[in-house]
């Protein structure tokens, strides 16, 4: 047996009584979990950091305005002693221990009858760290301990039955580093995965073998259009009862056709959920310096798809109208259109001098950016020979000098 061995327990506060003294910088650290816990929690202190009073202002915790007294631990179940006069600290954790009070005392260790535990959360898991006196180390053990649950790293899939389930996980551009938490992990968890042509494509090199990888380029759709073979495929693998992810480019509702995909699985039955993703439209542009904001310049963007000429009657975009605007364009799917594009812009009244910058396969190692004006950016792109996938941004955000980028 040690002395620096402590037994784990989890503590069920709810609407027991929790005695804080103390309402400094340690309080207002520890008194978040102390509310989550549903614990009654009466705060002794003379005075208490602005966040403290908040708490109490919100009726989370009776806030007492005086110092320790003799008593104050009656009917405790718990205790917190945070002062920094240790003389009271002595008195009120000897109170504690003759009530056998449970009593964690921020300055004296050694002196305490309970230690707090480095905690953390991720979906439903609880994480506490002890390392006997090493507060550090806790915090790292635990830092480690939720990442990994958090993106999937640290293995440890659910024991209990889901039922189908389809998540239609945005990927962002490209850069696996930019794939959400969430999506990362998911990603990790699943058994079949349906992947576009575009984002982050490196991370299905990291799925475990026995994962089934579909290329939704290359479902064959016989009769079906390409997105109901996609979507069927989504439908067949999760009856199947498999764990599916269907991984897109960027942002499943920007230009991604995610929401047809998950009306198609309400349809089915399928429950699914949507994890957002980092949008090129923003991120693209962003790693080769442009804001797609700037005080004094952009108080606007708008993202639009150039995937259909200006003049082309299925076109929805009301290009005079943009034409028209001051801020940032950023066109999607816009190369092959591009001529067409700036020539309709400036007809329409944009400047024929605006700075414009494509950038091809932003965030990824082979990526490449193009200045122009929007009067030669066709013949540019055709000079550089830009390929898909590119974004195009137009507008002054392009030409502000910028700092260390790729
Ligand atoms: C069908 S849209 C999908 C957009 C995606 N849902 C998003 O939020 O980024 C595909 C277009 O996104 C842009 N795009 C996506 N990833 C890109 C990247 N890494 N670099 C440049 N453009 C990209 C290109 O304009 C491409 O043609």
């Amino acid at each position: 047996m040690s002395d620096n061995f402590a037994y784990p327990v989890g503590l069920r506060l709810s609407g027991r009584r929790v005695v804080v003294l103390g309402a400094g910088q340690v309080a207002q650290r520890r008194l978040p979990a102390l509310i989550a816990a549903g614990a009654d929690i009466v705060l002794i202190s003379p005075s208490a950091t602005a966040s403290v009073e908040a708490m109490a202002e919100a009726g989370e915790v009776r806030w007492e305005r005086r110092k320790y007294q003799d008593g104050d631990f009656d009917g405790a179940w718990y205790a917190l002693i945070t002062t920094d006069d240790p003389q009271a600290n002595a008195a009120a954790s000897a109170e504690a221990e003759a009530r056998r009070v449970w009593c964690v005392r921020s300055d004296d260790a050694e002196a305490s009858t309970a230690w707090t535990p480095a905690t953390g959360r991720s979906e439903g898991v609880t994480v506490a760290v002890l390392t006997g006196r090493d507060p550090r180390r806790s915090a790292a053990v635990r830092d480690a301990v939720v990442e990994g649950l958090r993106d999937g790293t640290l293995a440890a899939p659910r024991h209990r039955a889901r039922g189908p389930h389809v998540a239609l996980v945005g990927g962002g551009p490209g850069d696996p580093d930019l794939i959400t938490v969430r999506g990362r992990r998911l990603l990790a968890e699943a058994d079949v995965v349906v992947a576009d042509r575009l984002g982050p494509r490196d991370l299905l090199d990291e799925l475990p073998p026995h994962v089934e990888v579909i290329d939704a380029a290359k479902i064959p759709y016989g009769r079906f259009m390409a997105q109901e073979a996609i979507n069927n495929a989504l439908i067949e693998h999760a009856k199947a009862g498999k764990s599916v992810v269907r991984l897109k480019g960027g942002d499943p509702f920007v230009f991604g056709r995610g929401m047809e995909e998950a009306h198609a699985l309400a349809e089915a039955g399928i429950p699914c959920t949507v994890v957002p993703g980092v949008t090129s439209a923003i991120s693209v542009p962003a790693v080769a310096g442009i804001p797609v904001t700037h005080r004094g310049v952009a108080h606007e963007f708008t993202v639009v798809s150039g995937h259909v000429a200006p003049d082309d009657p299925s076109s929805l975009v009301d290009w005079a109208a943009l034409a028209k605007l001051r801020g940032t364009l950023v066109l999607l799917m816009a190369v092959e259109k591009i001529g067409s594009i700036s020539a309709t812009l400036i007809e329409h009244g944009r400047a024929a001098n605006t700075p414009v910058a494509v950038v091809q396969e932003g965030t990824t190692a082979t990526q490449r950016r193009v200045d122009a004006t929007l009067a030669t950016v066709a013949e540019r792109v055709a000079a550089e020979g830009v390929r898909p996938p590119a974004v195009v941004v137009i507008g002054e955000v392009t030409a502000l000098a910028s700092g260390n980028h790729r």
